[in-house]
């Protein structure tokens, strides 16, 4: 039997829809006027995408737990169109409120990134305090969850929209000590893909980055030699820097990645091809 006859469809593998060619990998002018959600946006890999994305025109809707932070940073974005918002992800109102906000100043929602995450001290499952677990998984999953839960239904209302959701290498690999963080972070990859089959056909893409280890505050707590153990875990012997997982987001969120969804990218210095 033929691969046409199989497929029922010649068609089946022309284009729907030819991407733009563009000099670039993306056409920066196609953020411009967007309005982008951020959660996490105080610090880290959140500000470092929020700033890229007021350079490319979008217009920002930062969310974060810590608003006195977060009001420092927006000082430093030199953008009229932020609206900063007062967060928590672990609360359904708070994300739903926040998301009635940036539709009330913006008229809509276009892109967001979830990045909003913390981490805590190592400590063996076996007497791993719940408390612990429950705070993780609170912020590193079911934040997610809450955050992408209010997204939709806002891109949906505009047509259509993208969303990238910050995972982890822990997402794919078990981590010793770390039984919390690697079950909230295997989570966020496993709802990004549940809810880009969801809404695939409505227009909406969301797909998730999986960094390695990167050097944002989250890593402050790390003693000098916990933090060059960490770099060796890399091939290329290093931890990240903040803007070159911005790189990937702005990919997953932008017409270069029309036909990503439901996908976790890898940037991690080699740490998943061991
Ligand atoms: P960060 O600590 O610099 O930034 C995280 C931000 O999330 C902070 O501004 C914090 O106030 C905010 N936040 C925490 N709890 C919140 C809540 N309940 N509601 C709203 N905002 C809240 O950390 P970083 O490194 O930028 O982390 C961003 C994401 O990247 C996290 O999801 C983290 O798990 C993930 N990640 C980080 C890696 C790293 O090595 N830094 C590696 C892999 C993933």
């Amino acid at each position: 039997m033929s691969w046409r006859s199989l497929s029922g469809s010649a068609s089946i593998n022309r284009p729907r829809q030819e991407a733009p060619i563009t000099s670039s990998l993306f056409n920066p002018e196609a953020f411009s006027g967007k309005v982008a959600f951020v959660s996490g946006a105080a610090s880290g890999i959140g500000a470092a995408t929020a700033l890229r994305l007021a350079d490319l025109g979008a217009r920002l809707v930062l969310a974060d737990w810590d608003k006195t932070r977060l009001d420092a940073f927006v000082e430093t974005i030199g953008s009229d169109d932020v609206l900063a918002l007062h967060v928590d992800v672990t609360t359904t109102a708070s994300v739903e409120e926040a998301i009635a906000s940036a539709i009330g100043h913006f008229g809509g929602l276009d892109l967001a990134v979830n990045s909003a995450g913390i981490d805590m001290p190592r400590c063996e499952t076996a007497s791993y305090p719940s408390e612990q677990w429950d705070r993780i998984i609170a912020v590193n999953m079911t934040g997610v969850f809450n955050a992408v839960r209010h997204q939709i239904p806002a891109m949906l209302a505009r047509g259509g929209g993208s969303i990238v959701n910050v995972s982890s290498v822990m997402g794919f690999r078990g981590f010793a000590g770390q039984p919390a963080y690697t079950a909230a972070k295997h989570g966020v990859i496993g709802l990004t893909k549940t809810a880009a089959l969801d809404h695939a056909a409505q227009g909406i893409r969301i797909n998730a980055v999986a960094p390695g280890f990167i050097d944002t505050p989250l890593l402050s707590h790390l003693s000098e030699e916990n933090r060059q153990a960490a770099a060796a875990l890399h091939p290329m012997q290093r931890v990240g820097q903040p803007g070159e997982i911005t790189n990937v987001i702005l990919f997953l969120l932008s017409d270069a990645g029309s036909f990503v969804t439901g996908a976790c990218f890898d940037a991690d210095g080699g740490y998943l091809a061991k």
